[in-house]
């Protein structure tokens, strides 16, 4: 860090870059009182810290500080006594001596130790988040994430991309069940909602004429949280005109790369691909975490004319565990209650031992099924063979779950496995009306080769949608949009949307779309989740600076809270008593 911009009108230097090179020189630095240590009556050592380190200040006399006071130091830099070098500080070579303190402001006793490394509860943490963040890895956290921010839009500059801003407050959509409501105070009774996301703002910006849009957006979607999402998030979220699929995932992939590379001091080789079929087929998830291999095997074939109830399926699958024969019995439970859980009937196994196969089912296979669970690639004495005998997709998610609870390390932990994945499905399943769900969004281009199945095979329609998946956490997704009004309708109608309904959910995009639409494409992946990722954290929390709780809370500022009579007559809301 230059000098220049370090010096302020009360500080010289920070405390973390005073090194042999000042030694001599009478310096001031400003920042917290992070330890005191007394050395008799009249010596006392203090550590001070700043936002670059910490660096020690030998005081004689009396002073009047304690923990977290905040002061100003005047010392000289000296090397330190022989024998008392820290090697562990930056700064650990000299010390400031013959100091004068100037106490800028006083503490109480901070809740918890800001510089041990002791285990605090978290939701002391949330609750004194103020505090949370001057600790060391609360503030690289946050400043890695400032470097990825900076990278991603060095990289989205330098390929010729305009950042543009869109609105927070934005129109309502019918069914739009995660959105977050704004009364409007001007307009009682009518409402404003937060944006999911700035989908369809981009796809405007296209119709405008921006070629090449990006945002680092923040996103608000009130859905259930978990370690991989908050309500308020964060997505670098780009669009282009006259592109294809693969020039949108080169934009991104340069983006993500670049951030890589500052973050972890390593620029990854190009990005693998994967269809989402194989994702499927082979790790049971379109998320797949390629750092461990234990990849499904498919034993359909040989079991295609069992006489064993519990296989008799469509589709059988099976997961080699390595040494997984010791696995207690309380165990075995545990992963078949799992599997329960995600709907599978049951889960077999089997362990694969010198005598054979050993499983309370091992007596009712065939010779030719035996020879398959035992034959399965890889299986050797004291593995464990688990198979899920269903349909397709339902076995190939059960058991890819499994794998993942039998082999995935904590999603932070190297090494870094992008793969990008394609040609998703268009349509996932029907909903209660018998309607088919668009996997990603209604407007989601199908692939050119499958726009003939639309009215007839419609399960089978891929689309131009892709995913980029980092360690079995999706990092993002986009598609290839359609910009075509015949195409769009026969989505619509293949959705259950009648034109009245489309006109009303998306008019106003529709109506543009009508004035000349580029073809074009897009993609958004979350911030939160590559920050995380790359500072080894396992919950985005730990890489956002003052976020909610799994139950939607800010323990700080208590909010949500309620408001005033005065607030709400003003805004017409009633709130329902009976509601609570
Ligand atoms: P999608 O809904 O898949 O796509 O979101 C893209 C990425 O945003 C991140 N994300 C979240 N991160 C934290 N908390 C959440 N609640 C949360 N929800 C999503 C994920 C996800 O992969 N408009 C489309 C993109 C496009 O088609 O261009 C969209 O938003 O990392």
């Amino acid at each position: 860090m230059p000098r220049e911009y370090e010096s302020t009108s009360l500080r010289d230097l920070l405390c973390g870059s005073i090194s042999e090179a000042h030694v001599g020189q009478r310096l001031n630095v400003c920042g917290w009182v992070a330890k005191r240590r007394e050395h008799g009556e009249h010596l006392a050592f203090l550590d001070i810290r700043d936002r670059s380190g910490v660096v020690q200040a030998v005081v004689e006399g009396s002073v009047d500080v304690k923990s977290e006071y905040v002061v100003r130091v005047t010392g000289t830099v000296t090397p330190r006594p022989e024998g008392t070098v820290n090697v562990k500080l930056s700064t650990g070579a000299v010390e400031l001596s013959d100091c004068e303190v100037e106490v800028l402001s006083l503490a109480e006793v901070p809740p918890f130790q800001l510089d041990d490394r002791v285990e605090i509860d978290e939701q002391v943490r949330l609750r004194y988040r103020y505090l949370d963040i001057r600790r060391d890895e609360m503030q690289s956290n946050l400043r890695l994430r400032a470097r990825v921010n900076t990278a991603l839009r060095r990289a989205m500059d330098a390929q010729g991309f305009c950042e543009v801003e869109t609105p927070l407050l934005w129109a309502p959509t019918p069914e739009g069940a995660r959105e977050f409501v704004v009364p409007s105070r001007l307009n009682p009774g009518e409402f404003y909602v937060l944006p999911q996301s700035p989908q369809i703002a981009k796809q405007l910006l296209m119709v405008g004429g921006f070629d090449r849009y990006y945002q680092i957006a923040r996103c608000l979607r009130d859905e259930d949280l978990r370690a991989d999402r908050q309500f308020e998030f964060t997505q670098l979220d780009i669009e282009a005109s006259f592109v294809s699929q693969d020039d949108v995932m080169g934009f991104v992939s340069e983006a993500v790369l670049d951030a890589a590379e500052v973050a972890t001091g390593v620029r990854p080789g190009e990005i693998e691909r994967m269809t989402w079929a194989h994702a499927l087929d082979h790790y049971g998830t379109d998320k797949p975490d390629l750092r461990f291999a234990m990849t499904l095997q498919d034993l359909s074939s040989a079991f295609a004319a069992t006489d064993v109830k519990a296989f008799s399926a469509p589709t059988v699958k099976a997961l080699r565990v390595e040494g997984g024969a010791s696995f207690s019995r309380s165990r075995l439970d545990e992963l078949t209650e799992q599997a329960k859980g995600l709907g599978a009937k049951g889960l077999a196994w089997f362990r694969v031992t010198a005598d054979g196969l050993d499983s309370p089912l091992a007596r009712y296979l065939s010779g030719e099924e035996t020879a398959a669970i035992a034959g399965v690639d890889g299986a050797a004495n004291g593995d464990l063979i688990l198979v899920v005998a269903d349909e397709y997709e339902l076995a190939c998610h059960v058991l890819g779950a499994i794998r993942v609870t039998l082999g995935s390390p904590p999603v932070g932990e190297g090494p870094y496995r992008y793969v990008w994945v394609t040609e998703f499905p268009m349509f996932e399943g029907v909903d209660e009306d018998g309607h088919l769900q668009a996997a990603h969004h209604p407007f989601t281009m199908p692939h050119p080769e499958d726009l003939g199945l639309i009215e007839t095979e419609p399960l089978k329609v891929r689309s131009q949608a892709y995913d980029l998946v980092l360690n079995g956490w999706e990092l993002g997704s986009g598609s290839v949009r359609i910009h075509r009004a015949d195409i769009q309708s026969r989505i619509f109608r293949a959705l259950g949307i009648s034109d009245d309904v489309a006109e009303v959910r998306f008019g106003f995009l529709l109506g543009a779309f009508r004035y000349g639409a580029p073809p074009h494409a897009g993609f958004a992946f979350g911030i939160d989740r590559l920050v995380a990722i790359f500072a080894g954290e396992d919950n985005i929390r730990e890489v956002i600076a003052f976020p909610k709780t799994q139950s939607g809370a800010d323990l700080m500022t208590g909010a949500p809270k309620s408001i005033t009579e005065r607030q709400l007559r003003d805004l017409r809301v009633r709130i329902d008593p009976k509601g609570k």
